[in-house]
């Protein structure tokens, strides 16, 4: 069995991801309560844990893992190890090459389970453990999603998964048709550039998984400062 994954973003209305390009709200709206109502949306959304990508993690744990890497696991140490978890939701971190540096086992005060490739350095599984921070495997190169989340279904009890980006990584749970919701807090800016990472970003050349889902529309609602949230299920046709 996997989690439930419910795909629950921010976005001005053109639909790209990266706040800091973002028009200035209003004179009318304050930013700190355009956030707010992505935040109140999501605890709405009750799920047991939230995930976010490789780069998305690296914005808030910048520092590179220095450690030795060229002695690699050993097979009997690719299984989960529980760290502290003692937080009310987890907080997801794919990071499948293993080099982030943790400077905390925590963020936003939710205890880090980190999501592995099986090629990482057995000093790195170290470096995890001595800092409490639990971990899973997906995979030889830790791309195994499906499989990192029968794991987080089964090890840590997690049933319902808030996937918060980047857009690459949402493009990847959606290619493989994990996600069953979307949820879209939209705010009153703007971003316009071309190219920009947006709220799907599959990176393949063919999305055919994708080309077989459908949305329907669950709830529309007008928030506070501006924003709306468009709820959508999403169906495999
Ligand atoms: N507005 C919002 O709600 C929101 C939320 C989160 C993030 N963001 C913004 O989104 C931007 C980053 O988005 P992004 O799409 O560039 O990066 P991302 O999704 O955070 O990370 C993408 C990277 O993750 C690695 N990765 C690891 N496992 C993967 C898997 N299973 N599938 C796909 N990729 C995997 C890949 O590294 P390799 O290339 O090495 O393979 C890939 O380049 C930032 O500007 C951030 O601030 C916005």
């Amino acid at each position: 069995m996997k989690p439930q994954i419910i795909c629950h973003m921010m976005a001005p209305v053109d639909g790209k991801v990266d706040n800091s390009r973002w028009t200035a709200p209003d004179k009318e709206y304050n930013a700190d309560e355009i956030t707010a109502q992505y935040h109140t949306i999501g605890q709405r959304l009750a799920t047991d844990a939230w995930l976010f990508g490789t780069r998305t993690v690296k914005e808030f744990f910048p520092e590179r893992f220095e450690g030795c890497t060229y002695h690699v696991a050993y097979p009997d140490q690719l299984r989960t190890f529980v760290g502290d978890c003692g937080s009310r939701r987890q907080m997801i971190a794919l990071v499948p090459d293993g080099d982030v540096r943790f400077t905390d086992n925590r963020l936003r005060g939710d205890n880090i389970i980190v999501v592995l490739g099986e090629h990482v350095s057995a000093d790195y599984l170290e470096f995890l453990e001595d800092m409490q921070i639990s971990y899973v495997f997906a995979g030889k190169d830790g791309t195994d999603i499906g499989k990192a989340m029968e794991t987080l279904y089964n090890d840590f009890g997690i049933r319902r998964v808030s996937l918060q980006g980047g857009g690459i990584t949402n493009g990847s749970f959606f290619q493989v048709g994990l996600v069953s919701e979307l949820s879209i807090v939209v705010s009153p800016q703007l971003d316009g550039r071309q190219g920009a990472p947006s709220i799907i970003d599959h990176r393949g050349e063919t999305a055919d998984e994708l080309s077989r889902q459908s949305l329907r529309l669950i709830n529309v609602e007008r928030l506070e400062a501006g924003c709306v949230w468009l709820h959508y299920q999403v169906r495999q046709m």
